[in-house]
This record gives C-alpha cells, sequence and structure tokens, in this order.
C-alpha cells in the first residue's frame, strides 16, 4: 500500500515500514562511524524499540558487537493497516543484525507482566546464559500492576496549583497560552506506579533470582530535569515525581545487587522529540527553541548521539561523572548555563507570528514524522510498499 501520515494531535496513526527501516540503518551508521566502545557485550533492552531504548540497543549492538534481547509493546502491520513504528524498527534491527552476525531477539508483550519478565529470563538461558548490562527505558501512560491485576494510569499535571504557560501546536505553529489544573486525588501515587522505579526493581528481582545477571552487571534508567520554565508540570509535577522514585530506586536496586557486584544508575538525558515527549504540554515549544538554539552552536544532539556520549564517556569511557545526586547527566549540554540564558530569553518573546524564526519548528515537526518513518530522507513515498513485515525473532 502507499502509506500517508495520518495525525491526531500529537499522535501518528500511521507510519511506514521503509522510512522507520532507513531511520535505523542511520542510526547504525552513525554507531559505526564512531568506533568501537568496549562496552557490556550481552544486553536487555526494556523499551527497546524506539526513542532513547532503540538508540542503546543500536550502540550496543553495533557499538560493542553485543548480543542483545529487546522488549518493547507494539503492533505488528495486517494487510491495509500499517503496524507501530515500534514494530517496523525492531524488524529493521534485526534485519541488520543477523546481515551483521549479531545475536537479537525480541519479546512483544507486556513489560510489566510477571508473564514477559518470566519469558525474558527463560531466553537469557537458553540463549546467552547471563547479561551484563540491562537498559529500562520504558515510557507508558498506564501500567497493569501484576499482584493486584489493577490498572493504573499515569497524568502530566502539576502538584498543588494550576500551571498556565506557553505552548506550541507544533502542526499549525500557533502559540497560546495553555493551563493546567493541579493533580488531585490519586493522581501522583498512580503517575508514581507506572512511572517511577517500582517494575524497574521487580525485572532486576526476577533476573537475579533466575541468575541471568552476570558478576558486576550494570542496570541504567533513563530519567529528566528540564529548565525552569518546563518545573511546573514536569520536574515539580506528577511526572517528575515518578522520576524521584525511579531516582530513588537506583541506590535500592544497587544494595540488592551487592552479591554480585552489580550497580544500578540513572542517566539524565536530553530533551528530544520522542512520542513520549510530544504528548507534555509546553515541551513542544521548549523543544523548538532548544533545538534552534543548540543547532546554533553546534551542539545538537539526537537519541542516538546521546546514547553513544553515554557509552563512550560515561558507562564504558571510565568517567561516570555522577552528579550530586549520584545521577550521570547527558543532559550537560541542554543545561548549560548559555543555552538555557539564551532559551530563557526566547521563550519570552515566542510567538505565533515569530517562532518559525527564532525556533526551530521545522526541526521538530521533521523529527516527528521521523518517528513514524515519514520525511525520512531518500525514502520514495509514492512507491507501493508491504506494510505486513515481520520481526525474525517473533514467530
Ligand atoms: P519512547 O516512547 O520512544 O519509547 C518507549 C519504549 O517503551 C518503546 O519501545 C515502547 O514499545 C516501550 N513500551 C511502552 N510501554 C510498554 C510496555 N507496557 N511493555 C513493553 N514495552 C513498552 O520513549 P522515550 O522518550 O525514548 O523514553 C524512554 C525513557 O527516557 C523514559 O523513561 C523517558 O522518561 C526518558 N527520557 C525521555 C526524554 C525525552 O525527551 N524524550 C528525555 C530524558 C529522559
Amino acid at each position: 500500500m502507499i502509506i500517508e501520515p495520518r495525525t491526531r494531535g500529537f499522535i501518528c496513526l500511521t507510519s511506514h515500514p521503509v522510512g522507520c527501516e532507513q531511520n535505523v540503518i542511520n542510526q547504525i551508521e552513525y554507531i559505526k562511524s564512531k568506533g568501537k566502545i568496549d562496552g557490556a557485550k550481552k544486553v536487555l533492552v526494556i523499551g527497546a524499540s524506539t526513542g532513547f531504548g532503540l538508540a542503546s540497543r543500536i550502540s550496543s549492538a553495533f557499538g560493542s558487537d553485543a548480543a542483545t534481547i529487546g522488549v518493547f509493546f507494539d503492533k505488528p502491520g495486517t494487510e491495509g493497516r500499517p503496524g507501530s513504528p515500534g514494530f517496523y524498527n525492531t524488524a529493521a534491527f534485526e534485519k541488520q543484525a543477523a546481515a551483521a552476525g549479531l545475536y537479537a531477539k525480541s519479546i512483544n508483550g507486556d513489560a510489566f507482566s510477571n508473564e514477559v519478565k518470566e519469558q525474558v529470563v527463560n531466553l537469557i538461558k537458553e540463549d546467552l546464559g547471563q547479561v551484563d548490562l540491562v537498559i529500562y527505558s520504558l515510557a507508558s501512560p498506564v501500567r497493569t500492576h501484576p499482584v493486584t491485576g489493577k490498572r493504573y494510569k499515569s497524568v502530566l499535571k502539576p502538584i498543588g496549583a494550576d500551571f498556565s504557560n506557553k505552548t506550541v501546536d507544533f502542526h499549525t505553529g500557533k502559540v497560546s497560552e495553555v493551563s493546567i489544573k493541579p493533580a488531585e486525588g490519586e493522581d501522583v501515587e498512580n503517575t508514581i506506579t507506572v512511572m517511577g522505579g517500582e517494575d524497574w526493581k521487580m525485572w532486576m528481582d526476577a533476573l537475579k533470582e533466575a541468575d541471568v545477571l552476570a558478576e558486576g552487571a550494570t542496570t541504567v534508567a533513563y530519567s529528566y530535569i528540564g529548565p525552569e520554565v518546563t518545573k511546573p508540570v514536569y520536574r515539580n509535577g506528577t511526572i517528575g515525581a515518578a522520576k524521584d522514585h525511579l531516582e530513588a530506586t537506583a541506590f535500592t536496586i544497587t544494595d540488592d545487587l551487592k552479591s554480585i557486584g552489580g550497580k544500578a544508575y540513572v542517566s539524565v538525558n536530553k530533551a528530544l522529540v520522542t512520542q513520549a515527549s510530544s504528548a507534555i504540554p509546553v515541551i513542544p515549544l521548549y523543544i523548538s527553541l532548544l533545538y534552534k538554539t543548540m543547532k546554533e552552536k553546534g551542539i545538537h544532539e539526537g537519541c542516538i548521539e546521546q546514547i553513544q556520549r553515554l557509552y563512550s564517556e560515561r558507562l564504558f569511557g571510565g568517567d561516570l561523572a555522577l552528579d550530586e545526586k549520584g545521577r550521570i547527566r547527558v543532559d550537560d549540554w541542554e543545561m548549560r548555563e548559555d543555552v538555557q540564558a539564551e532559551v530563557s530569553k526566547l521563550w519570552e518573546t515566542a510567538t505565533t507570528e515569530n517562532l518559525s524564526e527564532i525556533g526551530d519548528l521545522e526541526g521538530y515537526s521533521n523529527d516527528f514524522y521521523n518517528l513514524f518513518g515519514f520525511k525520512v530522507d531518500g525514502v520514495d513515498y509514492t512507491a507501493d510498499v508491504n506494510e505486513v513485515v515481520s520481526v525474525p525473532s517473533i514467530k
């Protein structure tokens, strides 16, 4: 079929298999161009099909020749109905891994469930014995708790008071004022249940219990801090409460892994256009001003550049450069004083009329379409493509 983007708000309902494949190839080429990283050789990535998780899987496989197992929750394409980008990305990744002689297997299912944890444990036992790196990169709006069966929803709200600020509709470029009501009832607890550290710890407990973690195994989860302007809705909001919990859980997991000399870290990454971040009000305007500023200064990075730097300089580069809270920081360039000063200045003046000039709306929009395999250079979107693509390791 010929597949075109069909968007509804910050969601795109279609995705393009060839565009997704090209994105994966581009990321692999970037990693190869940066040379080998003496990193982990057997890697489990939870949330491996898009964004930072996919970049982590690619960096491990093509930077360190690692065997990878990827877990994600995606829809395969069916006749006349394109699948989700993560499925196409994984199909492309496995194809490239096989051509390079690298082990790669994937599990498509709910990472929050006991069943998927069990499947992964069995797969590691059968094929790899143990893993030495576990990347935890889930971003989900819901979680069904494996013990109680209760379904929790996360929300993106400020805590304590209304928050009003500017935002942009990145499809139209219209800058407007948005007002968000504060969390109520169990919003905070529920968001912590979905996006906090409980599931990360459950994963690490299950892996340790089954003796599938190698001596000295490391696990890394991703977090975000961001600027003053997004603080009420992000870091001091419901999602920030969940990130506080995730960050605290790193210390608990490190304690749990003492007997095998294992370590858990949180890496604070840069704000980027992903399916998760496009859903948060105010963030798209911030990102478009940030992209403009960082591109002008020659320090812009995407997911793959971020993870390449995380691996080569921090995780396997001998200098974790932890902050006062024990976190790895690859948001260091985003948070640079000169960058933040410039973005705040632009924020004050941003309007519908001047945004295409002072902000990188085009870069934002392109990145958004790229997530779904659209507007990717070199892809012929008028060509008929097969929407039913299989992931070799998924039967
Ligand atoms: P994303 O939406 O691109 O990727 C999420 C991944 O999780 C996908 O592979 C998806 O299939 C998987 N997933 C979601 N629910 C699942 C489930 N129930 N079972 C199995 N897999 C499931 O998200 P992104 O942006 O890469 O986020 C990953 C982490 O990085 C999150 O913790 C996020 O908070 C963090 N982060 C994101 C930043 C950003 O600007 N996008 C900045 C800094 C940190």
